[in-house]
């Protein structure tokens, strides 16, 4: 698995920027602590560095992109903070350590994860910020719409209801859209609403469809490795979905099905971004790739 070239720099300020914003909301409690733990160790920053990207493509500077990249992220490191908890996945490892609720309990964990999801609304609402009103309420919407009852958050109480239980193809594929894809379709979006110029309607509809295929992709390969990989690798315990009776793709079309439904999502993620012909998308594609492709 070849991690893209330009993934390893911007990884790199991102996980700077990441520990800038927190350093400047925290105070010396516990509760701090857990919500640093939980965000600085560790993570792939798949989202941030697409919301990037797509800023990037519609001539957005990296640091201009870098407030609704952490955004995102942050709520990212909430919404795995309580799939881990014991009331949802009980996971015990996560991003090669204990999990918050192992690392401090159980409350604090809940509370880290509400810090987490509420600092990412106050990082887009800051006076500081050199987007117009209209673009941060934007910005604020897509990623209430996307992480809220609409999207992550009933993506997961479905989850949790389908323990056990048998799940159509339909049905399963509404679900890993809301509970991942919603919020990867947001870290796109929120870096095209991030650029200082406006996106069109037209070059925002093929972004969606990208970003709809990605983000069902990502679950999907995220399904995969919880067969096939190995704990190690993954920083989380292989084999929690079927522990767990999830309702996955391979539980449904096999490992060989799930594997044929990640190529063919990939093959619309390519379609898609060659239709946006008037910037410069190699990198979303290379993004792609690596989360198709990816190992861990
Ligand atoms: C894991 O996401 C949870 C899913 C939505 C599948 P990632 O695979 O992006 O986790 P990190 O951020 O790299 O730890
Ligand atoms: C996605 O599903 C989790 C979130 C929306 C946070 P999983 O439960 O499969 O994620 P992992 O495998 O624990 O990272
Ligand atoms: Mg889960
Ligand atoms: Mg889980
Ligand atoms: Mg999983």
């Amino acid at each position: 698995m070849l991690l893209p070239k330009f993934f390893t720099p911007l990884k790199q300020e991102i996980d700077e920027a990441l520990e800038t914003y927190l350093a400047q909301y925290a105070n010396a409690s516990k509760l701090s602590e857990a919500m640093r733990y939980s965000v600085v160790l560790g993570g792939k920053r798949v989202r941030p560095i697409l919301t990037i990207a797509t800023a990037q493509c519609f001539g957005a500077s990296i640091d201009r992109a870098m407030p609704a990249a952490i955004a995102v992220e942050l709520i990212h490191a909430y919404s795995l903070i309580h799939d881990d908890l014991p009331a949802m996945d009980d996971d015990d490892l996560r991003r090669g350590q204990p999990t918050c609720h192992k690392a401090y309990n159980e409350a604090l964990a809940i509370l880290a994860g509400d810090g987490l999801q509420t600092l990412a609304f106050q990082v887009l609402s800051d006076d500081k910020l050199p987007h117009t009103s209209r673009q941060k309420i934007n910005m604020i919407q897509e990623l209430a719409i996307a992480s809220g009852p609409q999207g992550m958050v009933l993506g997961q109480a479905i989850d949790l209801e389908s323990e056990g239980a048998f799940l159509g193809l339909e049905a399963l594929e509404r679900m890993h859209a809301l509970k991942t894809g919603k919020l990867i379709k947001a870290a796109i979006m929120l870096g095209a609403h991030s650029a200082e110029s406006l996106v069109g309607d037209a070059e925002k509809a093929v972004l969606s469809k990208f970003a709809d295929a990605l983000g069902l992709a990502f679950q999907v390969q995220d399904d995969i490795l919880d067969i096939i990989s190995d704990t190690e690798t993954l920083g989380k315990t292989q084999g929690a979905d079927i522990a767990l009776n999830k309702s996955t793709y391979p539980s449904l079309l096999g490992l060989q099905g799930a594997q044929q439904k990640v190529d063919q999502l990939f093959k619309v993620c390519r379609q898609a971004l060659d239709q946006l012909d008037s910037c410069d998308t190699g990198q979303l594609l290379e993004i792609a790739q690596f989360v198709v492709q990816r190992r861990l």
